[in-house]
């Protein structure tokens, strides 16, 4: 590949303004192309200078998100919790935690987010709840045989004394997926102890939940997100897994006896006729980790869920053969069932994108000009927009992730894409709020804040304002279910969209020299070189032209 020097450099295309972004789309199956941000409600913003964000603190910051130009937000769990899986662990799924506010103050974020044109979708945990939990709490209390505990998995164990689990399964959090109980009865819980198994064959499980969608559509949320929805039916009789030696990954696809069971659709069906009820398209979303797209799919049927996450999309290494591959087979796999593919590259989950992909800020900002061209919806985590790296250093004694404390061996330990936003300032908590902050934010920060980033072309902010702008209003970009892939090199990836917008992308450490598709709309990087009608596409860039 020859290298040729530009006898031009044209700056980079000229960001619009966004100073009054559109309204967010009016229309049925506006989540079709939605670009829907994760808020974490413990680390966005802190209202009452605790040092935890709550939902005054998001409230606060609703108009920035506005003109940032996302279409929806989705917030992880501020429900009544003991916190031993930052409200994965759900005591009250009617209450708001006191450490995020009250019910007033949910029912106001909603109708703030709507009065911006914003949508707002809560997530929904159903696969299990908090040991803390009325129901669980009865169960315990009502002991072996009592019908309380036929709401959840409880078994006699194995071995002469029922003193072995009664199967062989292992928590994602680490060590066995059973807790005995001083009566000598074990219980599921497939993450932490405190989180125990719903059993999902029971009629009153099925009854509540449905109960609780409507409990939160009647406030007016726009959807939801399913936590583990794969999880929810185990297979009958709860057969062993069989140890493969393999270490069970949170976000792992293997094929297990206790995910992606037939049964759950049957569930989903039932929450499509619910949310079908309510005015507008109200939607929702499934975390579902399945070993294959065609296995994804099937929770996106016409009468089931809407969108589910693309992890295998971020499974995916910054290679152009395995990104063609994924987004190819992303696309085939929804096709037949006509739902919005979706696409992510980071969540409270995963290593931040920019750290996972190697660290290079400007790679995270051309994987993500790759991800906002692709045809369907896309789903953005908070403080990607500020180019944040994961936090490795944390020290031992503050991290609160539950897996941190059952030695999992998971890839990576969740605390460190969880330190708290920084929006101003050049000291901690850099405008998070006015009492510190849970986890200590990097004294090198202060450049990455909302008030360093805004207003220089250059920052990674203004590249998702002006990108997220363009969404909205270039036909090229958004809904859709097709790329046309252009002839490139190895290690470029070239394709077009109808509408006439094609995006190349050079994953490679090297400039390459290509004729130029159109003009350019905007770029990853803050240089064009451009050459007798040829440009110059930098390592890590990513480039949107105009046919
Ligand atoms: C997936 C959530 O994203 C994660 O944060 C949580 O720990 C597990 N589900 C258990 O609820």
């Amino acid at each position: 590949m020859t290298t040729p020097q530009p006898n031009s450099t044209a700056p980079a295309p000229e960001a619009p303004q966004v100073s009054e972004a559109p309204p967010a789309p009016q229309a049925p199956d506006w989540w079709r192309d939605a670009v829907i941000y994760q808020v974490y409600p413990r680390s966005f913003a802190d209202g009452n200078g605790d040092g935890m964000g709550d939902l005054p603190g998001i409230r606060s910051r609703l108009p920035y998100l506005r003109d940032l130009g996302v279409d929806a937000v989705w917030l992880s769990p501020f429900y009544a919790s003991p916190q031993a899986d930052a409200g994965y662990d759900v005591a009250d799924y009617r209450a708001v935690d006191p450490m995020f506010g009250t019910l007033a103050d949910a029912e106001g974020l909603i109708t703030e987010a709507h009065r911006l044109g914003l949508r707002l979708i809560v997530d929904l945990v159903p696969n299990h709840c908090s040991d803390q939990h009325a129901w669980f709490r009865r169960a315990l209390a009502e002991g072996p045989g009592s019908t309380a505990r036929d709401r959840f998995h409880f078994r006699k164990g194995r071995g002469e004394n029922g003193e072995q689990p009664p199967n062989d399964w292992e928590s994602l959090f680490g060590g066995p997926a059973w807790t005995r109980v001083p009566d000598g009865e074990w219980y599921l819980h497939l993450f932490a102890p405190e989180q125990p198994d719903f059993n999902w064959d029971h009629p009153a499980v099925h009854d509540e939940f449905r109960s609780i969608l409507r409990f939160w559509l009647d406030r007016g949320v726009d959807g939801f997100r399913v936590d583990v929805a794969h999880g929810l039916v185990k297979a009958p009789g709860l057969p062993d897994m069989g140890h493969t030696g393999e270490q069970l990954k949170l976000l792992g696809n293997q094929s297990l006896p206790f995910f992606d069971q037939d049964g759950v659709h049957a569930i989903y069906r039932t929450w499509r006729t619910v949310l079908d009820e309510y005015s507008g398209d109200r939607i929702a979303v499934a975390e579902a980790w399945t070993p294959t797209a065609e296995r994804t799919a099937r929770y996106l049927r016409p009468d089931e869920l809407h969108q589910a996450f693309n992890f295998h999309y971020l499974g995916t290494g910054w290679d152009a053969t395995a990104l063609r591959e994924a987004i190819d087979a992303s696309l085939d796999a929804m096709r037949p069932v006509g739902a919005p593919t979706t696409w992510v590259l980071s969540n409270h989950d995963v290593v931040r994108h920019r750290t996972r992909l190697g660290g290079d800020l400007a790679r995270a900002r051309a994987a993500t000009l790759l991800m906002l061209a692709l045809p369907g919806s896309a789903y953005l985590y908070q403080g990607e927009e500020l180019g944040l790296p994961e936090v490795t250093d944390l020290p031992d004694e503050v991290r609160q992730d539950p897996s941190f404390f059952r030695d999992t061996g998971q890839d990576g330990l969740r605390d460190g894409c969880r330190v708290p936003l920084p929006w101003a300032g050049e000291e901690q908590p850099y405008g998070f709020g006015s009492g510190g902050s849970w986890l200590p934010q990097p004294a090198d920060w202060a450049p990455l804040t909302v008030q360093a980033q805004t207003g220089d072309p250059a920052s990674t902010l203004e590249l998702y304002r002006t990108a997220l702008h363009l969404r909205r209003t270039h036909p090229g970009l958004g809904a859709g279910d097709a790329v046309e892939w252009l002839d490139a090199p190895d290690g470029i990836l070239s394709f077009r969209r109808p509408g006439g917008l094609v995006c190349t992308v050079n994953t490679t450490d090297a400039p390459v020299r290509l004729p130029a598709p159109g003009r350019p709309l905007l770029s990853s990087s803050s240089q064009l070189p451009v050459l007798d009608g040829d440009f110059i596409l930098s390592p890590d860039t990513t480039i949107w032209w105009e046919e």
